[in-house]
């Protein structure tokens, strides 16, 4: 079987399963219309809050936009810390940021390695009918699509759309001048998603003309040929000026001559203003479907390009530029056209500077719509030469709030007079990922005491007949935990500590146990299928520990309890076959 592997895998893989020990705390101060407005701005690194929102929007999100960073060799590459992503998450957002320059061995890993929890993570929160739109260029644009394929499904593969970003050639480019961007789609199921027609644009009703006065209105002419050879479709048609034409060589018309007689009697074919030309057929605006059916590439002239999006953000905020390379409003509300229906929940976990807000207000005013939106950033700090610095804005989430807020108002104050713009909803709520302060020592303090078994069997837990001794852990000489596994993934321990042995069950997530009235001692954390390997992510869980072992007023079991928290353990059990 194909696989796609990197350096790193695995533990990206894990990271994605590991608990989220953050939380996120509102800031009400920097929010707008609090109490009226469902949509969210979150403050943090995006691998955390992904998971904080699993919880509450886990599969409710029907669309995502991803314009994650490209992996330039100058963009800012986040690196997670698997044993303290809070802690590195503190750390890196006090610094000025860091590029993942190409020089780097690990340039295309570390990427990967970024994108493919938050990509797993991402997909848990899209509805059943759900779909993701992420942009890449030539970068990571293959590896891009590898991730996607594992994490989404070959099957659930959309569409590559080609955005033209740039309508001028660079001429001094050394092999081509690159004049696009792509854009992937990819649906949660495909068989579920079903997009939406595009509504005409102004330019393409323009097209529709009535040069007869015909009273359906105005039409469109197309070839009434096709490249096909059908004997009996090739016949001569007598034009109005008396010429007979026929279909050109290798071609017939398109309809049987008794149907072209038919059309020719309703007024549905065209001969041109004298009557002389090659006929074509009639196509009326009132009759064509509802929309269109949107095509691959993406013109600027439709959606706009890099320069076009960086004046229009440069105009909102008095000519001053900001941020480089945000997105065109347009190229996102194309997204929002085709995939979202007016009560939809749209999700952008890199959001810059806040254009996907910005397009849901927009379409939401032009439909009246009441899309929702999510903005998840990381407080990525601005360099202190940068024109946002020195405007005050110290970081990428200060400029992507007040970027809503001021679409917002120029969307209100400029479509005043519009039906229901009283209720488009131009609030956010603002959250901002924090530890959670009770528990982050305990979380830190476990993970700083991981370590890591191999288990001694050859065999995988279905293979196991009965309990097998799997794993010693033996941490210093007078502490010891043996962990056995049978056939049912039941799991056993035994430590030489404060305890008998002690039978125990995994039920979810955690390790029941019917010692002693002790509900559950161990969380497990992950438990999960990885190449050969079964692995098995164990946790103490010390709430149960107090609650149900250690009556508060017993001394020696509380001096007992805080030997334990010295030695919390983390087991992986590989099993290596
Ligand atoms: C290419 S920009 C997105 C631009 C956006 N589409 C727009 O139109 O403004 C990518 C953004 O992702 C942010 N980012 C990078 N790593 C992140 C992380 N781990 N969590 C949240 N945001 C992150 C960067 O700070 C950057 O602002």
């Amino acid at each position: 079987m194909y696989e796609f592997n990197w350096e790193g895998k695995e533990l990206a893989y894990k990271l994605a399963q590991t608990p989220s020990i953050g939380t996120l705390r509102p800031d009400k101060e920097s929010s707008k219309n609090w109490d009226d407005t469902e949509n969210l701005y979150i403050e943090g690194d995006n691998l955390e809050v992904l998971k904080l929102l699993q919880k509450s929007y886990f599969g409710k999100v029907k669309m995502i936009y991803i314009d994650p960073p490209y992996n330039t060799g100058k963009d800012f590459v986040y690196h997670d810390n698997f044993r303290d992503n809070i802690a590195n998450y503190k750390e890196i957002t006090n610094q000025t940021t860091r590029a993942n320059p190409e020089t780097n061995g690990r340039y295309h890993t570390d990427w990967l390695n970024m994108m493919y929890p938050r990509l797993k993570l991402a997909r848990n929160l899209l509805r059943e009918d759900g779909v993701i739109f992420i942009s890449i260029d030539d970068n990571e644009n293959s590896n891009l699509r590898k991730i996607c394929d594992e994490v989404f499904g070959e099957s659930n593969y959309v569409q590559e759309i080609i955005w033209q970003k740039k309508f001028s050639p660079q001429n001094d480019a050394k092999y081509f001048s690159l004049n696009h961007e792509n854009i992937y789609c990819y649906a949660k199921s495909k068989d579920l998603f079903s997009r939406n027609l595009l509504p005409m644009t102004d330019e393409q009703k323009s097209r529709y003309k009535n040069l007869d006065n015909d009273s359906r209105g105005p039409w469109t002419s197309g070839d009434i040929s096709v490249s096909r050879v059908t004997e009996k479709d090739i016949y001569g048609i007598k034009t109005p000026s008396g010429r007979e034409i026929y279909p050109p060589n290798g071609r017939s018309w398109r309809v049987s001559e008794e149907k072209l007689n038919d059309l020719i009697k309703d007024n549905r074919i065209w001969f041109g203003e004298n009557g002389d030309n090659v006929p074509r057929i009639k196509r009326f605006l009132s009759e064509v479907q509802n929309g269109i059916v949107p095509i691959s590439l993406w013109y600027h002239e439709e959606v706009g390009h890099t320069q076009s999006a960086a004046q229009n953000l440069k105009k909102l905020f008095n000519d001053k530029a900001l941020f480089d390379y945000p997105k065109p409003v347009e190229l996102i509300k194309k997204e929002l056209l085709l995939a979202t229906d007016k009560n939809d929940i749209v999700l952008d976990f890199f959001s810059g500077a806040s254009t996907t807000a910005h397009a849901v207000m927009q379409l939401n005013m032009e439909d009246i719509g009441k899309r929702k939106f999510i903005m998840v950033q990381l407080p990525e700090l601005t360099y202190e030469k940068s024109d946002a610095y020195k405007s005050g804005y110290k970081n990428i989430c200060e400029i992507g709030k007040e970027r809503i807020r001021r679409a917002g108002d120029k969307i209100v104050s400029e479509n005043k007079d519009k039906e229901g713009i009283e209720n488009l909803d131009i609030g956010f709520k603002v959250f901002k990922l924090d530890c959670n302060k009770g528990d982050s020592k305990m979380y830190n303090e476990k993970l700083m005491n991981s370590i890591t078994i191999e288990i001694l069997t050859d065999k995988k837990p279905k293979e196991l007949k009965g309990k097998k001794k799997i794993a010693t852990i033996n941490k210093d000489i007078d502490y010891k935990v043996q962990v056995f596994i049978d056939d049912d993934y039941n799991l056993y321990y035994q430590d030489n500590h404060a305890f008998a042995s002690c039978e125990s069950k995994i039920v979810h997530n955690k390790v029941e146990t019917s010692w002693n009235s002790c509900k559950c001692w161990f969380k497990i954390i992950g438990l999960y299928e990885c190449k050969n390997a079964h692995i098995v992510d164990i946790l103490r869980d010390l709430d149960s520990y107090s609650e149900h072992l250690y009556p508060k007023n017993n001394v020696a079991d509380n001096m007992a309890l805080s030997r334990l928290y010295e030695h919390m353990v983390k087991v992986y059990l590989n099993f290596i076959s």
